[in-house]
């Protein structure tokens, strides 16, 4: 069944893996390809469930979408406007739909956007996405599950966000890039995928500045022209496959990584036990004797990234003590202890902190993928329990992990 990934475990992993273009950065750039006129040809864009959810979500606003023989995507806009409305049925299947709020809104001045979807892993309200693009002057209400935007007279403005929303930050950036005047956003989003999206929109003709620290401020211009761009590498993918070195007791050279956007997991990774080296082609990983226990506390770029935090888990659910883990991004993010339970795992959760003490083995079990990166931990904690393990609801595993059987296939995983 497609559906269903079984695993069995006890096989420790090697060998070189590729990382494929980054999952976060490709949605956002599939949007903002939409503010320029003529053909956007993306490199790299992971071939995944939630990109082709994405390209689905480009035709239907009536836009060109192509895959050419090179891999890379093409990405064509009509000449008029787009459909200015995302649908119900295909915003629900992905969280970040909500982003052709502040593309459609750059490009033509008007949207009107389905409530999103996406990973069940806490409310992910868009209050700030709303605020920072009110301040810009934008008309905003919100019926029947849809956001109604109007631009009005829009101009360059301050917005000062309460949290460092990836979400908002590059929605606003967006709008404003087309926006008359100077805007400047506060205490904005650091990540790796909102660079990306900002040399994006530079490469057409964009001025923003600070992209990468707290503050970036954007001139507005009132036109952006198409063009050709390769996206950063996936730091989630690379660090979900440096875990599986380490919990698989193998060695894994990971390849096709920007090392900086690496580094707070590569920290814990270390204090784990595990060895870790930079080196010309990527990042080598080899587990250590045995798996020492740390404390985590997830935090926005560059913190230690909450899309690691699951994966994390599983490898501690085999350390040599307690652990104590603080999720402070997402407050429904714990799901995988349920599952890791059901493994044998020896985990307490009280609020947004986890406590996880080590136990000498996992045993392989029928267990869910909740979400994505929870489906990417239940594949990490099966690689090395005892027994064969039967993940339902790969499908939240396929969203983000391009060819996830085959890379582990290649080193070394018995994967059905
Ligand atoms: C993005 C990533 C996701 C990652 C997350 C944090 C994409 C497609 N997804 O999600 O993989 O886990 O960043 O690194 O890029 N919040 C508000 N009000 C808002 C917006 C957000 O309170 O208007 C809160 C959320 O509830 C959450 C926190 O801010 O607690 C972080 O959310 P945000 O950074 O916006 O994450 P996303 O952009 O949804």
């Amino acid at each position: 069944m497609q559906d269903t990934l079984c695993i069995e475990g006890g096989h420790p992993l090697h060998g070189r893996v590729r990382v494929s273009g980054a999952k976060n950065a490709g949605l956002v750039l599939m949007a903002a390809s939409i503010l320029a006129d003529g053909e956007t040809i993306l490199d790299n864009i992971p071939r995944i469930r939630d990109v082709e959810v994405m390209t689905q979500l480009l035709n239907d606003i009536g836009v060109d979408t192509c895959w050419n023989d090179d891999n890379s995507l093409s990405i064509c806009p009509p000449p008029g406007n787009v459909k200015n409305y995302t649908s119900y049925d295909l915003a629900k299947m992905l969280r970040a739909s909500n982003l052709f709020l502040g593309a459609i809104l750059g490009r033509q001045g008007e949207a009107i956007i389905s409530l999103p979807g996406g990973c069940d892993i806490g409310s992910r309200p868009m209050d700030l996405h709303i605020k920072g693009l009110q301040a810009l002057g934008t008309d905003i209400s919100i019926e029947h599950g849809y956001i109604f935007a109007r631009a009005n007279q829009s101009c360059g403005a301050r917005i000062y966000l309460d949290f460092p929303s990836v979400g908002a930050t590059e929605n606003i950036l967006m709008m404003a890039v087309k926006t008359p005047g100077t805007s400047i956003i506060e205490n904005a989003a650091k990540e790796p995928e909102i660079v990306d999206l900002a040399n994006f929109l530079n490469s057409m003709g964009a001025k923003i500045r600070g992209a990468g620290t707290d503050i970036i401020k954007i001139d507005g211009v009132p036109k952006l022209k198409a063009g050709r761009y390769a996206i950063i590498p996936d730091r989630i993918e690379a660090g979900t496959y440096m875990i599986a070195a380490a919990i698989s007791g193998g060695e894994i050279e990971v390849e096709n990584v920007i090392p900086t956007h690496l580094h707070p997991v590569v920290a814990k990774l270390q204090e784990t036990g595990a060895f870790v080296q930079e080196n010309d082609q990527g990042i080598l990983v080899r587990a250590g004797e045995q798996i020492l226990p740390v404390d985590i506390k997830t935090l926005p770029y560059p913190g230690f990234p909450t899309d690691m935090q699951s994966q994390m888990i599983a490898l501690l659910s085999l350390a040599r003590g307690s652990s104590v883990i603080v999720e402070n991004v997402f407050e429904n993010r714990f799901q995988i202890v349920d599952e890791l339970k059901r493994m044998g795992a020896n985990i307490k959760v009280e609020g947004h902190t986890a406590v996880v003490e080590g136990v000498q083995t996992l045993y392989g079990a029928r267990v869910k993928a909740t979400d994505l990166r929870a489906g990417a931990a239940l594949v990490l904690a099966a690689l090395v329990a005892r027994g064969e393990t039967v993940i339902e609801d790969a499908i939240h595993i396929f969203r983000g992990y391009e060819d996830i059987p085959r890379k582990l296939s290649m080193l070394g995983a018995r994967v059905k």
